[in-house]
């Protein structure tokens, strides 16, 4: 089954969208499989965003990202990493769809609520980086055969 690594950045945490955000991913059909509220280190944020590196935007990235608790998450379902990117909305919050969550609740780029990893590839390499294995866990909700036919 497929996996997305998920992080409710600074913002999201102080503006109290957790529950919501969380909700959002249940209702759905995903099925949490790691859940932790962290300090990210400047390492860590450093790697994360790795790709951003010799971005203008990308020390701001770094220190919005360590600014506060962060929530990181595993979610695993059908399709879930493209489908996450739909739930979350595109980058720029101005530009993201009302219904998305970005849409729904940001205005700037450099505040727009939630991580999503965009490629399986991704979601893969981002689990491993911010998850120990036994941190992460293989179960199937009661609910399974009522989502899934
Ligand atoms: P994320 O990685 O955080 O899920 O966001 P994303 O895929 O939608 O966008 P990405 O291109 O990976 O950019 C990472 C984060 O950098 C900030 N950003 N600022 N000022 C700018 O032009 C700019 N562009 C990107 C955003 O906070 C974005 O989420
Ligand atoms: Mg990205």
């Amino acid at each position: 089954m497929e996996r997305t690594f998920l992080a409710i950045k600074p913002d999201g945490v102080q503006r109290q969208l957790v529950g919501d955000i969380i909700r959002r991913f249940e209702a759905k059909g995903f099925t949490l499989v790691g859940l932790k509220l962290i300090q990210v280190s400047k390492d860590l944020a450093a790697e994360h965003y790795g790709e951003h590196k010799e971005k203008p935007f990308f020390p701001g990235l770094v220190e919005f990202i360590t600014s506060g608790p962060v929530v990181a998450m595993v979610w695993e379902g059908k399709g879930v990493v493209a489908a996450a990117r739909k739930m979350i909305g595109v980058t720029n919050p101005l530009n993201s769809e009302p219904g998305t969550i970005r849409g729904d609740y940001g205005v700037d780029v450099g505040r727009n609520i939630i991580h999503g990893s965009d490629a399986v590839e991704t979601a893969q390499r981002e689990i491993a980086l911010w998850f120990q294995p036994p941190e992460l866990m293989s179960w199937t909700p009661t609910l399974t055969s009522w989502i899934y036919e």
